[in-house]
């Protein structure tokens, strides 16, 4: 089967830290670059109607960096859901948000709650944000939440699918990880089973919308088989 066009991709975001280092920067200055190239990206994927967009913001691994680096991720998120609710609004993006908020501050929490509820009338592109997500979390929550509605014979991958933060997006069909590292970190481990892979060198403040075309043509040349012949 030739696989043509993806309907979901997901993205790490990886490589701010370095960025910043590179350029004799503290790594806050990392970040804030990388938040304008989620704003182009995301823009990029409107234009080209992707179905669904999701990028690994905040892992729960993520709580462990220092206190001040933290809070300067918090306050660019909150930064940019004031700057770009609203375009998110006209331009027909859904807006979704993947993962376990219950550790963030209520503020962030609200303005969260906030823009999901004010695009969720969107039909465009679904724009999911991976925050305070962690997959295997993810995975046993769903196994517990099928397994005290129904025991254990309630746990089928279909019911799993149902389950999971995802169930609102298409299938996943590509995964991207920028900066050179060639791992998954606990993002996405169960929709990445048929989920092809592109990797690059280039550092998330760097990337732009011609490398993410890079990727889907590349995506577009992969054969995907899907376990069969
Ligand atoms: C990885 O770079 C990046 C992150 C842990 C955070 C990604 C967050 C953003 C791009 C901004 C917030 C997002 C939104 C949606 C507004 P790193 O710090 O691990 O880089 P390094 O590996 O070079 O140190």
């Amino acid at each position: 089967m030739s696989a043509a066009v993806p309907r979901h991709i997901a993205i790490i975001m990886d490589g701010n830290g370095r960025w910043a280092k590179k350029r004799f920067l503290p790594r806050v200055a990392g970040h804030k670059a990388g938040v304008d190239t989620v704003r182009t990206i995301a823009r990029a994927a409107r234009d080209m109607g992707l179905e669904a967009m999701t990028l690994y913001a905040f892992s729960s691994e993520n709580w462990k960096r220092p206190e001040e680096e933290v809070g300067a991720l918090m306050g660019l998120m909150k930064q940019f859901i004031t700057s770009d609710l609203d375009e998110f609004v006209a331009n027909n993006v859904q807006l979704h948000i993947l993962g376990d908020l219950s550790q963030f501050a209520p503020d962030i929490r609200d303005m969260v709650a906030d823009a999901v509820a004010r695009t969720a009338a969107n039909t465009g592109t679904k724009l999911a944000v991976a925050l305070g997500y962690g997959a295997q979390d993810e995975i046993v929550r769903a196994a517990r939440a099928l397994a005290a509605a129904g025991g254990a014979d309630a746990i089928t991958p279909e019911a799993m699918e149902r389950e999971l933060y995802t169930a609102p997006l298409p299938p996943l069909d590509l995964i991207i990880r920028t900066s050179g590292e060639q791992r998954l970190s606990n993002f996405l481990l169960w929709q990445a089973a048929y989920a092809e892979f592109w990797f690059t060198d280039v550092l998330w403040p760097d990337f732009t919308a011609a490398h993410l075309m890079d990727a889907i043509a590349a995506f577009a040349r992969r054969e995907r088989r899907y376990g069969g012949l």
